[in-house]
């Protein structure tokens, strides 16, 4: 089906948009890139620029998420494992962004987003779970990867093996987006939680 083709590509699109890069460039004249660790997402925006343009990325992010998955549902489709597939494609966007070369975040707000869409009970349980390694370890890598290798396994509870098998693609891309976090960790040089404090060089 082309029509579907073509809403993967839109969800592309609306993930490639690289909410802490314009906010950081637009708002306080910095470049996130380079900066902190240099990610474009609402950790280092929290970091970098502070909470309040933190909080606009996250939610910008998740938004991209919803959105995209969303399509499906504003074009008629009663297919409900079309929100997973096609909300893909907001993640290869907003990690492979087409507007700039394909760089891009870690995609873990971008992947809740889509979990909003599909299931918001499980998002809110996704996220207490994210609150709760972050609160207990200060490190919001942590709280992404083993966080969403704790939802993974959660997600069987609901016999849905779609979306088991979509949260296990991203929990894989996920980790492998994390690498130079895992880096940090094992020499004992990974940033704490930079929440309310801006980041000072
Ligand atoms: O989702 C990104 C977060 O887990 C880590 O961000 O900037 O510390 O690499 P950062």
């Amino acid at each position: 089906d082309y029509k579907l083709i073509l809403l993967f590509l839109a969800a592309y699109l609306i993930g490639s948009f690289p909410s802490a890069l314009i906010i950081g460039k637009v708002f306080y004249h910095k470049d996130i890139r380079q900066f902190g660790s240099g990610n474009i997402g609402t950790t280092n925006a929290y970091r970098v620029l502070g909470p309040k343009a933190g909080t606009g990325v996250l939610v910008m992010d998740v938004l991209k998420g919803t959105l995209g998955a969303s399509l499906p549902l504003l074009f008629q489709y009663s297919d409900r494992h079309l929100v997973l597939l096609i909300g893909l494609g907001a993640v290869l966007g907003h990690s492979f962004s087409l507007y700039i070369h394909f760089h891009g975040g870690k995609s873990v707000a971008t992947s809740a987003g889509i979990l909003l869409a599909y299931n918001p009970e499980f998002f809110l349980i996704a996220a207490l779970i994210f609150l709760t390694i972050m609160y207990l370890s200060s490190m919001v890598s942590l709280a992404s990867t083993l966080g969403c290798t704790l939802v993974l396994i959660l997600s069987f509870y609901y016999q849905d093996w779609v979306l088991s098998t979509i949260v296990a693609a991203v929990t894989i891309f996920v980790i492998i987006r994390h690498r130079s976090n895992f880096r940090r960790i094992k020499n004992g040089t990974e940033n704490l939680v930079p929440f309310g404090v801006v980041y000072r060089h």
